[in-house]
């Protein structure tokens, strides 16, 4: 008996170690170092379609055989310290039925060396469970375009030229960066289309291993693999309707190639079954970067590119509509008003041009974001200055104000040796004055308050620097 075991104990370890591994409802599968199986659980056995007698003792390739260009994850992780997460195997049993998994495979080592390797197979529950959290995620499909907000000529254009594509049920590619408004346009195409009325499905290909993503497309038969059950894919769920498969350069290459198929043949065949289905799909795809790269990137096939982009629409990035930051800030402003109570009335001068300034990586949902947060931040004003705006911008704006003193300093040619410390004080307090009053709407008082100093003290300075 081990030392670090009560020594009083009734209870028989080995006993127990067995009864919790047939209890656990994950298959668990070890094999030693010879590849000969060591533990095999109820689980796994009902998983496979084995008995114990089967498996036990017996060298793993000896029971179940690999198509030729697969492998066993759990060989692989006893022969080179493998470690595979979430890997679909399908393979056969001694009887010749394939069998289909989900499985954790990782080396088991004692003193830097690999004495066996353990298997862990999920049943396909993780499948049942991405599908529930995919059902809970979709969101409403109710924006049209006349809630796009924006007057540039860049965005204009764009809603032009996807009104047109309500008319027809070609694919849409809609490239464009991040927070730049994708969504929307693959929304407000779909409700301004014949099929508004039937469903509109969004996927994000980035959200679900790929493993899972087949089977949620597509749908599975039940017995197609461990687990499955009769499901239909957002292929046939979207029937009638759109299908937008979002970031739709993260999608498996492989899949890709599927994907195409289903597009040529505007048929789908559940995984498992021998029968295919008609759909009537459109598809709208977006891509947060320049197809051309990912093409060239291997990220997204040619053949399918050709496809999915029968329209190809552009979202321009908000760094290139800067003149459509103000009228979608008050929107944003009218919108968290609505949400929040709120009764803010506009931004100041100084936050209108710091917004103007930045560069927004996010583009609009990140105006939003930043819109939201000072209506946070805001004291008991009613309009936005730089002091309610998000430190990461106000500290973009401070450096900015401290580089304006520093050209202060230096104005008119005269290097700041030549300038008296006198002098310097005054620019620096003129250039202050100034902010402040901008921040502050020009009010005074308020600005005063805020300065530290009384209100006649100010108008005094104001009048000394002209200000
Ligand atoms: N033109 C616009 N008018 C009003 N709101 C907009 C506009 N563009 C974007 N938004 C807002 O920004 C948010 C982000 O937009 P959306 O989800 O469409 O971006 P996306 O391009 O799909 O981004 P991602 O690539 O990150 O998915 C939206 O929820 C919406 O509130
Ligand atoms: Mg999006």
């Amino acid at each position: 008996m081990q030392s670090n075991q009560k020594v009083t104990t009734s209870i028989n370890m080995n006993a127990l170690h067995q009864q919790l591994i047939d209890a656990v409802d994950i298959g668990i599968h070890v094999i030693d170092q010879n590849g000969d199986t060591v533990i095999y659980n109820k689980k796994m056995m009902e998983i496979e379609s084995m008995g114990s007698d089967d498996v036990l003792d017996k060298n793993l390739l000896d029971v179940f055989k690999f198509s030729d260009n697969q492998s066993s994850t759990l060989v692989e992780a006893m022969t080179t310290g493998k470690t595979t997460k979430n890997a679909k195997q399908t393979y056969f049993n001694n009887k010749g039925k394939e069998i289909t998994t989900i499985n954790n495979s990782f080396p088991i080592i004692e003193n830097g060396e690999i004495t066996g390797a353990v298997e862990i197979a999920k049943d396909v529950t993780q499948l049942e469970h991405v599908i529930k959290e995919n059902v809970l995620n979709k969101q409403n499909s109710n924006f049209t375009f006349d809630k796009i907000i924006g007057s540039s000529t860049p965005v204009q254009v764009v809603i032009d030229e996807a009104k047109r594509a309500t008319r027809t049920s070609s694919s849409v590619m809609i490239a464009g960066e991040t927070g730049t408004g994708k969504e929307l346009f693959a929304q407000s195409i779909h409700n301004g289309s014949k099929r508004s009325s039937a469903p509109f499905i969004s996927q994000n290909c980035a959200a679900i291993p790929d493993n899972l993503m087949e089977s949620l497309l597509f749908g599975t038969k039940k017995g197609a693999f461990t687990g499955a059950v009769d499901r239909s894919g957002l292929f046939e769920q979207a029937d009638g309707g759109t299908l937008l498969l979002d970031e739709i350069n993260s999608l498996d290459p492989a899949l890709q190639a599927k994907l195409l198929r289903v597009i040529q043949e505007k048929s789908i065949r559940r995984i498992g079954d021998i029968k295919d289905k008609k759909v009537n799909v459109r598809i709208i795809t977006t891509i947060n970067e320049d197809p051309v790269d990912a093409i060239a990137d291997g990220q997204l096939r040619k053949d399918l590119f050709y496809r999915l982009s029968v329209v190809s629409l552009f979202v321009p990035p908000l760094r290139e509509r800067k003149e459509d930051i103000d009228i979608l800030t008050q929107h944003f402003i009218d919108k968290y008003n609505a949400i929040f109570e709120m009764d803010i009335k506009g931004i100041n001068s100084q936050v209108k041009k710091l917004l103007r300034q930045h560069d927004w990586p996010g583009n609009v949902r990140e105006l939003e974001h930043t819109i939201e947060a000072a209506m946070n931040l805001i004291l008991d004003e009613d309009t936005i200055t730089v002091n309610s705006l998000p430190a990461k911008l106000r500290k973009k704006y401070q450096q900015e104000s401290d580089m304006a003193v520093q050209d202060l300093l230096n104005l008119n040619g005269s290097t700041s040796e030549n300038q008296s410390l006198k002098d310097k004080m005054t620019a620096a307090e003129k250039l202050y004055i100034q902010q402040a009053l901008a921040e502050h709407n020009h009010n005074v008082s308020h600005t005063a308050k805020i300065l530290g100093i009384s209100r006649q003290s100010l108008q005094y300075r104001m009048r000394k620097f002209g200000v």
